[in-house]
């Protein structure tokens, strides 16, 4: 059994290397989640699993024990509204944008991606709405998906889902049209595989290397994280963002306790946030 004491140990030390803030509560969760690891480690306590964790130079540890403590929960068109949004407001705009020569490519970023179900799941309603505006290709879309997870990544990398993945959320005439059936998995084709491109990367980094995004999807995450560390994210995804730039959250989520950079905006139910428009960063972001 963990003590108090190995918890906030180990707790501490999760929030320093990902950001997920465990308040009390969370102390099965650690024990549930950590105990075959302790023993596979050789360790005899949570204590000493905390130590070689500590010393091992190789991060090796420290990211099972992140690998072991993330949820990974996700879901094809998960809460369908934002997948509406994308086809009936956003892609349409960004595609008179493209027809009229003001734009070249909409950019689009999936910040903690799982096992790819969500960008796929944009990549795939991106090739729906190119069926009806044939001026659009599959070009005038970059999907840069991450996670901090490499095991996540390495699924979505492969696009190979099994029975239960393919039954959560995806239609069958999807199914039929996006994926190949083999014995036991589904792989996606390659004309969706190529429209993502996946890297690992943790929120707590800087990721200005990505390049100005028009649309963000950081959906189901923030909820994890603490107070300043939401403020943070939020603050940084804004600078990333263009002007006019979208941001997608999670459903139970809200960004109004902890931002005043973005508007809300409602379409057909669904909820999205729009960076507001300030004059200097106008000025300073303006080139396309
Ligand atoms: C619950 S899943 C959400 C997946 C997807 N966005 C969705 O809504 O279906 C949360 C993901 O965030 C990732 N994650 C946790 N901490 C992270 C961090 N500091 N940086 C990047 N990704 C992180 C986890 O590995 C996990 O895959």
């Amino acid at each position: 059994m963990i003590s108090l004491e190995e918890f906030h140990l180990i707790r501490d030390y999760i929030e320093k290397h990902c950001g997920i803030y465990l308040s009390d509560e969370k102390v099965y969760l650690v024990e549930t989640r950590l105990t075959a690891l302790m023993f596979e480690q050789g360790c005899k306590s949570f204590r000493e699993l905390y130590q070689k964790a500590v010393l091992d130079r190789t991060h090796v540890l420290r990211d099972k024990i992140i690998e072991n403590i993330t949820t990974n929960e996700t879901y094809w068109f998960r809460d369908l509204h934002p997948f509406g949004i994308l086809d009936e407001v956003l892609f349409k705009h960004y595609a008179d944008e493209i027809t009229a020569g003001r734009k070249d490519k909409i950019r689009i970023w999936c910040s903690a991606c799982s096992t790819g179900q969500e960008p796929y799941s944009i990549a795939m309603t991106f090739r729906e709405f190119m069926r009806e505006n044939h001026r659009l290709r599959p070009d005038h879309i970059e999907i840069t998906a991450s996670d901090i997870s490499s095991t996540v990544l390495f699924i979505g990398k492969m696009g190979r889902y099994d029975n239960l993945s393919m039954s959560r959320g995806l239609s069958e005439e999807f199914r039929d049209r996006y994926f190949v059936r083999g014995d036991k998995v589904w792989t996606i084709k390659d004309e969706i595989k190529q429209m993502v491109k996946f890297q690992k990367l943790n929120l707590q980094e800087n990721f200005h290397h990505l390049g100005r995004q028009d649309i963000v999807f950081c959906r189901n995450i923030l909820i994890y994280f603490s107070t300043e560390f939401k403020q943070n994210i939020l603050r940084r995804i804004a600078s990333l963002l263009r002007p006019n730039g979208y941001l997608f959250l999670g459903a139970s989520e809200s960004i109004i306790m902890y931002t005043q950079e973005y508007e809300m905006l409602r379409h057909a139910m669904g909820l999205y946030y729009q960076i507001k428009q300030n004059e200097e960063k106008h000025h300073a972001y303006s080139v396309r």
